[in-house]
């Protein structure tokens, strides 16, 4: 074998690998859902104007970007699987006496929590980028009334996360896919550091805790959008126009036979401006 092969066939290299692609990874969950929570705004604008800003990149970018990512997710399924399969290989079949080895729950589960992952980021492109599971959601179109796209005609990302999230199964499904990414990161950020030799004892106890505040934080940010549209399907607390948006949508789509799909937002205006005469006591 030769050098290079031992090099990249160690379990030090692989360790290195699911580190420096766990990172992006985690960077890239932040973003996207410091992005997402665009949609409690109170409106339309922010989310859709922010989808269109990313759909229209220069596409060398566009798709340098997603590539890199979706680079980074197989390499480091791959490579998890990989070191699991050489974990098992390398312990003993029996065992004279039960080793305590002091590992969380979240340790334990790493390959399951990510399975989920992975599962979950193929059906989420096929739900939200793709739409193949709802592609009707294709039609919904948003008439851009200010800032950089005024005039322009839009993709309504904000009436297709809505619509989405108002079957309560996808987001119920939605939820317990952002639990398993958050029991994930508990373990996996603090690890990363102990993989590229940046963890010692003595900051062992801060790095758990950073990657505990960052995995409530993932966890947190990302149902946020799924919670809000299930409370306000089920409750009179209307955090975001669910009801409304539904409500239209049902009543135009079965007329539209594949033309465009616009849900008035006029609604939300007039709530603004009842708001606004009447402040709460
Ligand atoms: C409740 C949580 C989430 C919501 C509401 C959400 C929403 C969305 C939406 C609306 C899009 C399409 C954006 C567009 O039209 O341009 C999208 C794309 C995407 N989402 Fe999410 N997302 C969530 C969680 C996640 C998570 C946890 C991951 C990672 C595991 C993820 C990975 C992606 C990826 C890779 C894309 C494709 C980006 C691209 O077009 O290049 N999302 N998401």
């Amino acid at each position: 074998m030769s050098n290079l092969t031992k090099t990249l066939s160690s379990s030090l290299f692989k360790k290195y690998v699911m580190a420096i692609t766990g990172f992006a990874l985690a960077a890239f969950l932040l973003i996207h859902m410091l992005g997402n929570l665009q949609v409690l705004e109170g409106g339309p604008h922010a989310i859709n104007a922010y989808a269109n800003f990313l759909q229209t990149l220069p596409w060398e970018f566009l798709w340098g970007f997603r590539l890199g990512l979706a680079l980074c997710l197989v390499i480091h399924f791959a490579t998890a699987y990989l070191l699991v399969i050489e974990n098992k290989k390398a312990r003993p079949q029996t065992y004279a006496v039960k080793k305590s080895v002091v590992s969380s729950a979240a340790a334990k589960t790493m390959i399951y929590t990510g399975t989920v992952i992975l599962l979950f980021a193929i059906v989420h492109i096929l739900h939200y980028t793709v739409l193949c599971l709802n592609p009707e959601f294709k039609s919904l179109e948003w008439v851009c009334h200010s800032g950089m796209y005024e005039g322009k005609t839009l993709h309504d990302v904000y009436a297709m996360v809505i619509l989405g999230f108002s079957n309560t199964w996808v987001a119920l499904a939605y939820i317990v896919a952002m639990f398993a990414i958050g029991f994930h990161l508990v373990h996996a950020v603090s690890s990363m550091f102990q993989s590229v030799g940046l963890r010692d004892e003595q900051v062992r106890y801060k790095l758990n805790a950073v990657a505990v505040i960052y995995a409530v934080v993932i966890f947190g940010g990302f149902s946020i959008a799924p919670l809000s549209v299930l409370i306000s399907k089920y409750t009179p607390c209307q955090i975001l126009p669910v009801k409304e948006v539904v409500k239209q949508y049902n009543a135009k789509a079965p007329k539209a036979n594949g033309k465009a799909i616009f849900v008035d937002y006029k609604f939300l205006e007039c709530k603004k401006a009842c708001d606004k005469a009447n402040p709460a006591k």
